[in-house]
């Protein structure tokens, strides 16, 4: 959600934090902000939008300082302007903070009381101004950070500076947080994600909760120290010194990442084969199916569940193991019936979402095994499970996530063969070849898919139909064209529609039915159903189909070139394309959609 980044150094503290910012917008960017420490002074510019706005705001000033902090936002509390926008600050202390506070209103009373005003209406303000309560009784920066933070409940990282040091504090409770170092130069950074911090360090620190993280570029050794609430020296971090690619942030020539991505799920699912079928990541599948579960529990969000819907149709159908698949944010709070021989299995691009994560947390406590499919190596998630199985997809940038969910059902798919033995086999490398294939037909014929976009994209209503493997694949297609074309759309089983939507088709409701050989005579019916009740019809099935021909308004044929079990990849793509283009027709934001962000680090 919101991005944040710190820097103190021997250098200019505004151009990695503004680096770092321009590299995590695509999470947040409601509002950006810095706050510098100039001669013993905090200063703080922040501006509403994205952080062009803030760029334009500072531009002239020529600002240069050792210790800053940076910020971009994703409203919780508070509406989207300049005052709620981070930095928050005052005489002493700037603060940048990433999740949520859930007593801030108990807090602000009490600071009330206390002779406090509040400027803005966020609940990152509670936490300034206990701080600098503290600090009137405490006089000792780390002492009063650790008292504020025992007393603020709720999953959050916070980043302090303060006006009479040169050094950066930073804390969190189950919210991403990384500290790194440049050993030659000594220069701290901290940030809500590593990928703010590649060029830049040699050594990247993950603290655990209630750490108190202080980084000073002065001392001569260690350049962080860790401390538990207590203020003893903790142990409680992990190291990691792999550097990650910086060469993902270029759009490569096309107009959106998001399309970008979408071009490049060919080349991924190639490697991804190659990659699962020998050395480490072969062996790691293997271990992990050395154990066979009798249930296996998913929980993810989004698209990561939709790639969950198809993953357990894989699992049941193909390995005969017991699978429920539930919204992270429902399966936390439901009391689940959890035994300690069944698999908790958690599906994450970011690995850092955190009703996800909760929900691995709960697992873990009940002593199950948990695994993620996830495509941040070092997210919180891939720390936390027993076991990973990476997507490599890549970095995502657009915050409709498209390539990931391809990666994250051929991870299951690797999974289900694994447990068949199968992943060596033929039956396997041909599906991925095959795969391919077919997917660039699609690419190759993204001109047919605009057109038919051309024909609907004013149209307020889109019911999205699908059954079996392509019920996930429905759910998909209606997520994507809502979060970047804004208009309404519904996924539903096929099977579905007369018990209740069918009452919404008339002519002015677009059906998009995906119709494929498998179970097509009752998805036939379905569709003719809503044919009948004049819905402008769209399908997408199997090519040279005369009937499917008949009862569609367009038809987008496909060629699946003898894909069997990973079909509902291809019709996903090709609803990807559509969203796209509806989306591009509306002229909508479409990397950065109004009120999202890539990753949810919050309930
Ligand atoms: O990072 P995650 O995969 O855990 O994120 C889950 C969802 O927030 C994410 O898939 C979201 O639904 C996307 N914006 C959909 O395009």
């Amino acid at each position: 959600m919101c991005g944040i980044v710190g820097y103190s150094g021997t250098g200019n503290t505004v151009d990695p934090v503004i680096e770092g910012l321009a590299r995590l917008e695509y999470r947040g960017y409601d509002s950006a902000g810095i706050s510098i420490i100039n001669n013993n002074e905090i200063q703080i510019y922040k501006k509403e939008g994205k952080l062009e706005n803030l760029k334009n705001l500072i531009g002239d000033l020529n600002l240069r300082a050792a210790t800053g902090i940076g910020h971009t936002r994703w409203a919780t509390h508070g509406e989207v302007n300049d005052t709620n926008a981070h930095p928050h600050g005052n005489d002493e202390f700037a603060i940048v903070h990433n999740g949520i506070i859930e007593n801030a209103q108990s807090l602000r009373e009490d600071l009330r009381s206390k002779g406090f005003e509040f400027k803005s209406e966020t609940d990152t303000e509670t936490f300034l101004n206990q701080l600098t309560f503290e600090y009137q009784t405490e006089k000792d920066i780390p002492k009063a950070i650790s008292r504020t933070f025992e007393k603020v409940e709720g999953n959050s990282a916070f980043v302090v500076i303060h006006k009479t040091s040169h050094k950066l504090f930073a804390i969190k409770r189950s919210a991403p947080l990384v500290c790194g170092v440049d050993a030659k130069s000594g220069d701290v950074y901290v940030s809500s994600d590593p990928y703010a911090l590649v060029g830049f360090t040699t050594k990247i620190y993950f603290p655990g909760n209630e750490v108190l993280c202080i980084g000073d570029y002065q001392k001569t050794e260690e350049n962080f120290e860790f401390l538990d609430l207590k203020g003893k020296k903790s142990n409680d971090f992990k190291i990691q010194k792999k550097e990650m690619d910086l060469n993902v942030a270029s759009k490569g020539g096309y107009d959106h990442f998001m399309l970008k991505e979408i071009y490049e799920q060919p080349e991924l699912v190639k490697k991804l084969h190659s990659i699962y079928t020998s050395g480490k990541s072969l062996e790691n599948l293997n271990s992990i199916v050395a154990k066979k579960p009798p249930f296996v529990h998913v929980a993810a969000c989004g698209t990561a569940l939709h790639a969950g819907y198809v993953i357990k149709n894989f699992l049941e159908r193909r390995n005969a193991i017991r699978v429920q698949t539930d919204f992270a944010s429902e399966f936390r709070y439901r009391e689940p019936a959890l035994n300690e021989n069944e698999l908790g299995l958690f599906i994450s691009q970011s690995g850092e979402t955190a009703d996800t994560l909760a929900c691995q947390e709960l697992c873990e406590e009940k002593k199950l095994e948990t695994l993620s499919i996830v495509n941040v190596e070092g997210s919180t998630l891939y720390r936390n499970c027993t076991n990973n199985l990476l997507i490599h997809a890549g970095m995502e940038i657009g915050v409709a996530s498209t390539k990931a969910f391809t990666q994250q059902v051929l991870v299951g798919y690797l999974l289900s063969q694994a447990y068949n033995k199968q992943v060596n086999s033929e039956e396997t490398a041909n599906e991925f070849d095959k795969l391919v294939e077919a997917i660039d037909k699609v690419l190759d014929r993204a001109d047919e898919i605009k057109q038919i976009a051309k024909q609907i994209y004013n149209y307020n209503g889109f019911i999205f139909t699908g059954r079996g493997d392509q019920y996930p694949i429905a759910l998909e297609g209606a997520l994507k064209l809502k979060e970047i074309a804004y208009v309404h759309a519904e996924g539903y089983a096929a099977g579905e529609l007369k018990h209740g939507p069918i009452s919404l088709i008339d002519e002015n409701m677009v059906n998009i039915a995906i119709v494929t050989p498998d179970l097509f005579d009752k998805t036939y019916s379905n569709a003719q159903e809503v044919k009948a009740r004049r819905g402008v019809m769209v399908v997408v099935g199997e090519e040279n189909n005369a009937d499917l021909e008949e009862v569609s308004d367009y038809y987008f044929g496909l060629d699946f070139c003898g894909v069997k079990d990973t079909q509902p990849i291809i019709t996903n793509i090709v609803l990807q394309l559509l969203s796209y283009h509806i989306a591009k027709l509306k002229g909508t934001d479409i990397d950065k959609p109004r009120n999202l962000a890539k990753s949810v680090t919050v309930e």
